[in-house]
């Protein structure tokens, strides 16, 4: 089995020549349900044979896959670079993508609809294509009257384009796109965390431009109750080493900041607690902005725990009033952050829990 991609309970593998693969494919496309979308109905599993053997063998530029869920084929997709076959007599409107591909998709068992699942899988697909193929744009395009498809392709965050018909057919079918979100889908996809640094300093510039991006984090009432410390001084470092059982690599770190918290802006009572929320979303920023810059770095945890804090006191003449909240250590380092996939589909409650 030649997988692309799976996601929890999903998996995306390429069908095969392989009368099984022909002989489901030709029995999902004779059911009613399919055809109201998919408008090909083969006769003979022969004909089948025919029109997919070319794309399993990689003689045509559409790559034909099944949708497995717990391990059972339950429906196909198939996806291919747009190429001027596609059919769109508009070619502007492709003009600003510099490799979008296209997908067509259908749940072929019928008690597998309605599960959400066609949206789970593109949204898949559009990932391993993201990620995978440099592509930077996703279409499809349902029937206009195939009223199901489109919300599962809203779902999944296509958007319409316009309204189209194909030269050389009559069917009026409706454009959608889901464009790769700019670089910052790529680093949070991206960031890990890394606990190996390279002797090499960290240059003034990009430590300012992760103390900027720290502050760009949103704030309850707008009150930025962040004081950030930051050090790169190597005695120091091996002291903030010395604070958590679990920070040991921050003796060989590039940079070390402190995000604290001033609970001083706070009126009386009024969103106090909100410091924490502030000062984490801070210091996500940072940990993201360290993936922009080229480094690793990871989180070490400080407060609720009263004596760590007390030690990052001493280390850095902190006020008594001004609370560290967490630690960040950072540097270049051999290790990549690479993407990965992390997601709890249970962890999702859509509407309700
Ligand atoms: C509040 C907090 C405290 C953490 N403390 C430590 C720590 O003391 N030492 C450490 O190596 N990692 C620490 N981490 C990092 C987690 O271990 C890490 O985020 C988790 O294993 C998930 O891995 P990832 O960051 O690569 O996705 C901490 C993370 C958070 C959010």
């Amino acid at each position: 089995m030649k997988v692309i991609s799976r996601r929890g309970d999903l998996l995306l593998r390429h069908m095969e020549d392989t009368v099984e693969d022909y002989e489901m494919m030709h029995r999902w496309l004779n059911k009613s349900h399919v055809l109201a979308a998919y408008s090909y109905h083969p006769s003979s599993i022969e004909e089948v044979m025919e029109k997919y053997k070319k794309r399993i063998k990689g003689e045509n530029h559409v790559i034909p896959s099944f949708i497995l869920y717990k391990g059972k084929e339950i429906g196909y997709i198939q996806f291919y670079p747009v190429t001027d076959e596609y059919g769109l007599r508009d070619k502007q409107i492709l003009n600003r993508y510099h490799k979008p591909f296209a997908a067509d998709i259908f749940i072929g068992e019928e008690d597998m609809q309605g599960k959400g699942l066609a949206p789970e899988t593109l949204m898949m697909l559009q990932d391993y294509l993201f990620s995978e193929k440099d592509c930077d744009a996703v279409l499809i395009d349902p029937d206009i009257d195939n009223l199901r498809g489109l919300r599962a392709y809203e779902k999944a965050g296509f958007r319409r384009l316009t309204e189209f018909t194909r030269s050389g057919s009559d069917r009026m079918t409706v454009l959608m796109i889901n464009e790769r979100k700019n670089d910052m889908k790529g680093l949070i996809f991206k960031r890990r965390s890394i606990r190996k640094y390279i002797d090499k300093p960290i240059e003034k510039e990009k430590i300012e431009r992760i103390v900027r991006a720290a502050q760009l984090a949103p704030s309850a009432m707008a009150v930025f109750p962040w004081e950030i410390v930051v050090t790169t001084d190597r005695e120091k470092m091996k002291k903030v080493a010395d604070v958590s059982p679990y920070g040991k690599f921050a003796k060989d770190a590039g940079a070390v900041f402190i995000m604290c918290g001033d609970l001083s802006h706070y009126k009386e009572g009024r969103g106090k607690d909100f410091w924490v929320q502030d000062c984490s979303a801070a210091i996500e920023n940072i940990l993201l902005q360290i993936v922009e810059e080229g480094l690793g770095g990871v989180w070490l945890g400080v407060y609720p725990i009263e004596e760590r804090c007390n030690d990052l006191r001493k280390i850095f003449n902190i006020p008594e009033d001004i609370i560290p909240l967490g630690t960040i250590v950072c540097g270049y380092s051999d290790e990549e952050n690479v993407a990965k996939d992390r997601f709890f589909p249970e962890k999702v409650h859509y509407e309700e829990y």
